[in-house]
């Protein structure tokens, strides 16, 4: 198979179950909307959709199954980007080489678009129609697994994590494991779980996309941070700063570049491995192992 062209495809079903579970608002909330649209179509990867998709296909099942929750990851993902980016947060001006949110719409509606893709996100796994074998219980899972690793004891968790370590000059390789796999780990994991545990896995199955997840998202979030430190700013759409960037607590300051680009692709071979008793439905997730970390070499 052809990743770039599945990737394309996959990015167009999930775009445009998007744009059809965005709520039209009234004039009075009408700049809400056009903040949250302008954060979800502003050239996204889509990379957890994508995953959320492959987790139900490497099972032989209907990735459609998955559509709703995999745009629900992405509203998530969204609202987590805009608040990211915010003068308290890590005050940035440019996101995938636009203006970030704050920038455009101001920092009241920025903060409030990212409170509206999230809250809408949840009103999506909840009200989505769901093929008759997705017994209530499974959709249940599905948004309690979302809900934990979007909250405190995932993705949030690592956020503040993230912001704390920001000039601390004692954290180590142990805060900075409990940062990756929280601030981004969590989510991805999430990510292929939901599209599993929606096509009905089996619990070795399951445990075994859980493997892979986990050592995807470690692997991405390793790539970020080398992106991050190596990538040209006017195509990751960040100029420096000019006042001295925060030191930020990387894979890349704490153990240099040499050592993030072998750890990375490490854990996209690992992340790899665990899907060996899958037969070919499992190829898309194969091949996005090697393209995240294929992206920063
Ligand atoms: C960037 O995520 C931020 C992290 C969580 C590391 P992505 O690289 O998936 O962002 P987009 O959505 O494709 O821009
Ligand atoms: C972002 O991490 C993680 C989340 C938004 C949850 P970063 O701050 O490293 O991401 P970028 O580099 O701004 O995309
Ligand atoms: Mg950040
Ligand atoms: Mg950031
Ligand atoms: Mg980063």
């Amino acid at each position: 198979m052809n990743l770039e062209a599945y990737l394309v495809e996959r990015a167009r079903w999930v775009e445009e179950a998007l744009a059809a579970y965005l709520p039209v608002l009234p004039e009075p909330a009408r700049q809400l909307g056009e903040a949250m649209r302008y954060s979800l179509f502003a050239g996204g990867k889509r990379l957890r959709p994508v995953l959320a998709l492959a987790g139900a296909e490497a099972l032989g099942r209907d990735p459609k199954v998955a559509l709703p929750a995999a745009c629900a990851l992405e509203f998530i993902h969204t609202y987590s980007l805009i608040h990211d980016d915010l003068p308290a947060m890590d005050d940035d001006d440019w996101r995938r080489g636009k203006p970030t949110n704050h920038k455009v719409f101001g920092e009241a509606q920025a903060i409030l678009a990212g409170d509206g893709l999230l809250t809408q996100a949840f009103a999506i796994l909840a009200t989505a129609e769901y093929p008759a074998e997705v017994a209530p219980e499974k959709v249940l899972a599905a948004i309690a697994e979302i809900a934990a690793a979007a909250g405190p004891e995932g993705m949030v968790g690592g956020q503040s994590a993230d912001i704390r370590a920001q000039g601390k000059s004692d954290a180590d390789g142990e805060f900075l494991h409990y940062i990756h796999t929280h601030k981004t780990g969590a989510l991805l994991r999430a990510s292929v779980r939901v599209g599993a545990l929606l096509a009905g896995a089996a619990p070795a199955e399951l445990a075994a996309l859980t493997a892979y997840g986990e050592k995807l998202g470690l692997a991405f979030q390793i790539s970020d941070d080398i992106l991050d430190a190596t990538g040209d700013p006017k195509v990751l759409g960040k100029p420096v700063k000019n006042d001295a960037q925060k030191q930020k607590l990387t894979y890349v300051t704490l153990y240099g570049l040499a050592k993030a680009r072998q750890e990375a692709r490490r854990l996209a071979a690992e992340a790899e491995a665990a899907l060996g008793a899958f037969g070919p439905g499992a190829e898309p997730l194969r091949q996005l192992a090697r393209f995240t970390v294929e992206r920063n070499h």
